[in-house]
């Protein structure tokens, strides 16, 4: 169905206020609702065909829980901006969270706590801050290489997601904790599975109507248990070493090297109203919300590049041009793949990790022309502008010239397309970890374009390739076979 750019967030201005009950959306069943025709793997994909049919502004019935849809990319952006004030994140998350033993960081944060860690955590990953650490996003980038090269010499294939979460692990430690966790030459990869297990766990039960888990738990809930305690373990051990370091050299608090010992600083302190507990919920959100996202968009992008040769060609020439080096390459080389930054923005587009976010009204409120009670629940199709004609031409296909300026250079990258993709999210909780997912991203395209080529990449079960909605939109696994292009000038 095509609507007109003028039937979004703007209102007849006569027009009496509707409520939810006359809002359009999915006739459901008694009792349930649409909560049987949705499978939870695939629930971003029954919203985004729902907001199809039924426009920018509809109402879906979850079980016992009403849900209010917006999928019109002003209005969202809209409804970003009024937080933490006039909308919160889903209170169900945040419980469940907690039922599970987590501790709330910045992610799950409201009000005030939300103000004073967030700009803790926005200085910790500032540009200047990131540039600073580079030399050692080059060493985890280095290792990475490694690995890789080992797998192309033995012609073994890569389990890819699981290399890249080892990646954004060791990047994450490094630069928010201070610690070197090397989980890329380590034999096991416990960080990342206990990751993952929490968060598909945290998922399933957000999405499940009745919380079966307080009365009785699943083997998956006993693993997600488990799973829990040992990441509690393993914060622990990060908050313990850098209390160490703070204390072997005392001229660290004034002058914190990273976040971890930022935030201890200022909650030993005492004014800046940090607790250890916020250290410690801290410590898990930045995990959380820097391994799968950046990995799995990594992902994404290969499997894109992998079926657009020309698009690949084209960023293996950037790479080979602009950084001849890896082990020697600057900031600035890495920095400028601007061509590479245009491939990560459109394979985003079209595969945002996070493809819906949610929200509630902390107070009674109107939203377009719609009267939205206090704890309203709405869900935000991050996705449904993206791939609209009106939007992006040639929407469906794989174009990352579409994000570069005439002069080919990303920064200046059109900016209507960077205000209807928002992959990022949007407004003041616009994820702080942007910069340094950028940074990431064009250092790992430059270690597999600077010394591979990709042989083979297929799904690990053979089948078509699928997004699975876990806590962020997975691609299916996936098994990488690489041959090394160039004679190595590194060491093995
Ligand atoms: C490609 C990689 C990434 C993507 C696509 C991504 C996406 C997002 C999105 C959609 C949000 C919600 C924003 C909103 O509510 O408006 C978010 C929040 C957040 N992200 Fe990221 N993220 C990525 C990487 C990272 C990294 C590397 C870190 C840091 C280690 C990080 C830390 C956070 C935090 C702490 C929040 C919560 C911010 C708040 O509530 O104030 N993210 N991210």
């Amino acid at each position: 169905m095509m609507r007109s750019p003028s039937t979004t967030a703007a209102t007849p201005p006569a027009a009496a206020p509707r409520r939810i009950e006359d809002l359009p959306g999915p006739r459901g069943w008694p009792l349930v609702g649409s909560l049987f025709s949705v499978r939870r793997q695939r629930v971003h994909q029954a919203m985004e065909a729902w907001s199809r049919l039924h426009g920018p502004l509809f109402r879906v019935k979850l079980g016992a829980t009403q849900v209010v849809v917006v999928s019109d990319h002003e209005l969202i952006g809209q409804l970003l901006r009024e937080r933490p004030d006039t909308f919160s994140r889903s209170s169900q998350l945040r419980r469940v969270g907690q039922e599970l033993g987590g501790i709330p960081g910045l992610f799950s944060a409201e009000g005030e706590a939300w103000r004073r860690q967030r700009r803790m955590v926005m200085a910790s990953f500032a540009p200047g801050h990131v540039r600073a650490y580079f030399p050692a996003l080059q060493q985890v980038a280095l290792r990475l290489r490694k690995r890789w090269l080992h797998a192309a010499q033995a012609g073994t294939a890569i389990d890819l997601q699981a290399d890249l979460k080892r990646y954004a692990v060791d990047i994450i430690a490094g630069l928010a904790f201070g610690s070197e966790v090397n989980t890329l030459e380590a034999g096991e990869d416990v960080i990342q599975r206990h990751l993952d297990t929490v968060l598909a766990t945290i998922f399933r039960r957000v999405m499940t109507p009745i919380p079966y888990w307080r009365w009785f738990k699943l083997a998956d809930d006993r693993r997600a248990d488990r799973s829990m305690a040992a990441l509690q373990q393993a914060i622990a051990g990060f908050i313990a070493q850098a209390r160490e370091r703070l204390h072997a050299d005392p001229s660290r608090r004034e002058q914190p090297r990273n976040l971890l010992e930022a935030m201890l600083a200022a909650a030993e302190d005492g004014d800046a109203g940090l607790s250890d507990r916020d250290v410690a919920g801290n410590v898990s959100t930045m995990l959380f919300a820097g391994e799968d996202t950046t990995s799995n968009t990594l992902a994404w992008l290969i499997w894109l590049l992998h079926h657009h040769p020309q698009a690949l060609q084209r960023a293996r020439e950037e790479v080979q041009r602009v950084v001849p080096d890896l082990a020697g390459a600057s900031f600035e080389q890495i920095d400028s793949l601007d061509y590479v930054e245009a491939c990560a923005s459109e394979a985003m587009r079209l595969k945002p990790v996070a493809p819906f976010l949610g929200l509630e009204a902390l107070h009674d409120t109107t939203v377009a022309d719609v009267q939205l009670p206090r704890g309203t629940l709405l869900w935000l199709v991050l996705r449904h502008d993206s791939l609209d004609e009106r939007w992006f031409g040639a929407a469906e296909r794989f174009e990352p010239e579409r994000w570069l300026a005439a002069d080919g250079a990303a920064a200046a990258a059109p900016a209507p397309n960077k205000r209807v993709a928002m992959p990022f999210g949007g407004g003041p909780r616009v994820c702080p970890g942007r910069y340094l997912a950028l940074l990431e991203i064009k250092l790992a395209m430059a270690t597999l374009l600077g010394s591979f080529d990709l042989d083979s990449l297929a799904t690990a079960d053979g089948q078509a390739m699928q997004e699975h909605m876990t806590f962020t939109m997975n691609p299916s696994e996936l098994q990488l076979r690489l041959r090394l292009r160039t004679q190595p000038s590194f060491p093995r």
